[in-house]
Order: structure tokens, then sequence, then C-alpha cells
């Protein structure tokens, strides 16, 4: 294949989370009451995924839309510093960027207000033909959530095909507990569900009857098992790995940093093993700091940690590094 001018296109929502704890529940009739903290992060799946693949090296076009306000910015730069192309995100100022104010409470509860904004305007125009030329692989995150973009995905999918792209999708939770994709499965090479949306993506009870089912439909899957580790599946093998021990602080963003470290290997040549130790690694990275998009490891971090704790894959996933 000739070479592309980039590894990876996305193309997703860029929000903001307002992280607000402490026990307090608000109170109306102009009542200020004083929290613990409140910490403004990057939110949006696509977007944590775009930039842990970045920070893993990969070159990453995203394609979104945002306000001409401070929270846009503050997307933009958050998407630049982690080294994500984000020169052809549309800026519209008739729109306020999306946000969600997630009041945290001790006891692990939280309740959650959102302004979808743009995040309600991301579709398929924002992408440009040429694109697919350019690019070597089209990831899919979250279909569920954006109701605008989901009912072009299988075009897209079909159209990166049809490029030579390969295609990866984490579908995340479907809010509707629908789990309805239909026409999307047979344009995927890898599909990286967690468990609990494996089972509902194929409506069975057991993790090997759900895993059977869908690689009927799907050549690899990585499933994440949050604690439990890891799971990979390609035809008759299949591949468990554990998670790497570390100090966790935050869990947002796990799963899609996962995402980009497996795909960071994957992209690079690596076996599905190789994939799932890589993914494992970033995805404990992240979780050593609050915020999805802090933590996220280049290779050199990742690498130290798998020779920490795994140094049988060590060489191997060095070898892979270009
Ligand atoms: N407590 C933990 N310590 C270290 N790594 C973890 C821990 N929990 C999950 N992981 C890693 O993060 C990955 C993704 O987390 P998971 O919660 O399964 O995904 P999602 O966020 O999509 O639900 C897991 O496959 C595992 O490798
Ligand atoms: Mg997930």
């Amino acid at each position: 294949m000739t070479r592309r001018a980039y590894d990876l296109l996305v193309v997703g929502e860029l929000n903001v989370d307002i992280l607000v704890k402490g026990d307090v529940e608000p109170v109306f009739g102009q009542v200020e009451k004083l929290v613990d903290s409140l910490q403004v992060t990057g939110g949006g799946s696509a977007a944590i995924f775009a930039a842990g693949a970045a920070r893993m090296g990969l070159r990453v076009l995203f394609a979104s839309v945002v306000g001409d306000d401070l929270f846009g910015r503050l997307m933009l730069d958050l998407m630049r510093d982690a080294g994500v192309d984000v020169s052809h995100v549309v800026v519209d100022p008739e729109l306020a960027t999306g946000s969600t104010i997630h009041l945290l409470r001790d006891d692990g509860d939280r309740a959650m207000l959102t302004d979808l904004g743009s995040i309600a305007h991301v579709s398929h125009d924002l992408v440009d033909a040429d694109w697919y030329n350019d690019v070597r692989h089209l990831h899919v995150a979250s279909p569920f959530l954006l109701e605008r973009l989901a009912p072009s995905l299988p075009e897209m999918m079909r159209l990166a095909n049809r490029a030579g792209m390969t295609v990866s999708m984490d579908t995340n939770w479907d809010p509707a507990e629908e789990w309805a994709l239909p026409g999307f499965y047979e344009h995927l090479d890898v599909l990286l569900p967690n468990e609990n949306e494996l089972l509902a993506l194929a409506g069975k009870t057991s993790l090997e009857a759900a895993i059977d089912a869908m690689l009927e439909q799907v050549p690899v899957l990585a499933v994440k098992r949050g604690a439990e580790g890891a799971l990979g599946a390609q035809g008759q093998a299949r591949i468990e790995t554990s998670i790497f021990n570390v100090d966790v602080q935050d869990t947002t963003g796990a799963g899609d940093t996962f995402d980009a470290g497996f795909l960071a290997a994957w992209l690079a040549g690596g076996t599905l093993h190789q994939s799932l130790v890589l993914g494992s690694a970033c995805a404990a990275l992240t979780m050593t700091q609050v915020g999805g998009f802090n933590g996220q490891p280049g290779w050199d971090e990742a690498l130290a940690l798998v020779e920490s704790q795994t140094p049988e894959h060590a060489p191997g996933l060095r070898s892979l590094v270009r």
C-alpha cells in the first residue's frame, strides 16, 4: 500500500465535563452551597480515544464541530496538546460546545446535567471524501450517542473499506438499550466492546456464547472486562490477559484509552495478544490520574509498565515501535 498521510480517522463529539465533588444537594431559592472541588475536563469517548492514540504516536485526523466559545477552544487545545490534527474541526458560532455537569457524591452515586449543543451536530458532512484515501484506519466510537451521525456510519465504513482502510468500533453503552446496529458489522475488522456491551450486542447471557455469536459477524473481538482484564477472540483462538497493577484514581476513559493502545500495536503489525497487552497498559496508566485525557502514555511509558510487570511481552512490543 502507498504510504498514507494519517493512520486514523475519528469522527465524534468534542465536549467538556464539569466534575463537582461533595455531598451537596443543589437547593433552589438562590441557596449557595460550597462543594469539595470543581474540575473542568475534556470528555467524549471519541476524543479521549483520539488523544490516547496520538500520544501513542499514531497520526490522527479528527472530524468534529464545536461552538466559538471557551469550551470549544479548551477542547481544541486539549486535542492539539495530545498531537491530534483538529485543523479540520468546524467552529460554528451558532452553536454552544456540548457540556455535562457531573454532580459526584461521596457514596459513588452521581447526577448529570447535559447541554448537547454541538454534540447533536456531529454528522457525515464533517468528513471530506478525499480523506478516505489519505488514512489507513477508521475508528467508530459510541455510535449510539451520535444520533445524527449513526445512520451514515454503515456508508462511511463501506467507503472506508472500498478505499482500502481497515475499520474498528467501540460501541460503548446504548442508553436506549436496543443494541441494533444494522449494516455495521460487515465492515468491521475489530470490535472492542466491554463485557456487558458484548452480552447486550449478542443478546446472550454467557460470555462464551456471546463471543461465538459475534465472531460470526466480526473477525476479531477485543473484550474489556474491567478488573478481570481483557479477552481477545479470533477464529478458534481465545486469549486472556490480566490487568496491570496500578494505583487507580479514576476509571474515566479507561476503555477508550485501551482501544488506543490496542490499535497502536495492531496497526504496527502486532499480534492480537500483543495488542491486548498494550491496550491494558495504556488503560492502567490513564487510571492513575483523574480525567480521561490525563495519564495517557506514550510508547516509552507504556513499555516501561509492561517491562516492570510482564517483561516477557516487552521485547515483542518494543520491536513494533517505528
Ligand atoms: N482496576 C484496574 N486496574 C488496572 N487496569 C484496569 C482496571 N480496571 C480495568 N482496567 C483495564 O482497563 C480496560 C478497560 O476498562 P473497562 O472498564 O473494562 O472498559 P470500559 O471503560 O469500556 O467499560 C480493561 O480491559 C483493563 O485492561
Ligand atoms: Mg467503553
